[in-house]
């Protein structure tokens, strides 16, 4: 059975990845509006794993003897200064996550609820993942930042860039 104290924080954590999922689909609209749909697709499949990370603590709750909430979801930020904005406020916004979920890893060693301790870990490898995903496009819009656009999509068409062969040979 979970301790309440616990409880209360899997139900924050809850909304928190709801929040994180209606976060990344407003930002998802704010780039198709903007005209990049490619990046537009990537907040659209983020927002979609937000989802099944709010479900993972929701179903865990439920085996685990407590009670889940549905929670009010608070409305996402909706403008942003630009591309680049849109993902340093990612990667604040997951850093927030992981201190949430490390705090809930902290709370249940101390009342020790070792079972969520343990339930808690694929959230704490989660959010490396996450902190690293976007890290990592955040250091290649400061590339583009700093050398302008021309080089990196070159890289990128480069990579798979072949000679074509004579369609129709004399
Ligand atoms: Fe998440
Ligand atoms: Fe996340």
């Amino acid at each position: 059975m979970i301790k309440e104290n616990v409880l209360l924080l899997l139900n924050d954590q809850i909304e928190l990845e709801a929040f994180s999922s209606f976060q990344y689909l407003s930002m998802c609209a704010w780039l198709d509006n903007q005209g990049f749909p490619g990046a537009a697709q990537f907040m659209a499949r983020q927002a979609n794993e937000e989802m099944t990370h709010m479900k993972k603590v929701f179903d865990y709750v439920m085996e685990a003897g407590g009670r889940a909430i549905v929670p009010a979801i608070p409305k996402p930020q909706e403008e942003f200064d630009g591309f680049r904005d849109v993902f340093e406020t990612a990667l604040a916004h997951e850093r927030k996550v992981t201190e949430a979920i490390h705090h809930i890893v902290f709370e249940s060693q101390a009342n020790k609820d070792f079972t969520t301790f343990n339930f808690m870990q694929w959230y704490v490898a989660e959010q490396l993942e996450e902190e690293s995903l976007f890290g990592t496009i955040l250091d290649k819009i400061k590339l583009l930042d700093r050398d302008n656009s021309t080089f990196y999509h070159l890289d990128r068409e480069l990579a798979t860039m072949t000679g074509k062969e004579p369609s129709n040979p004399a």
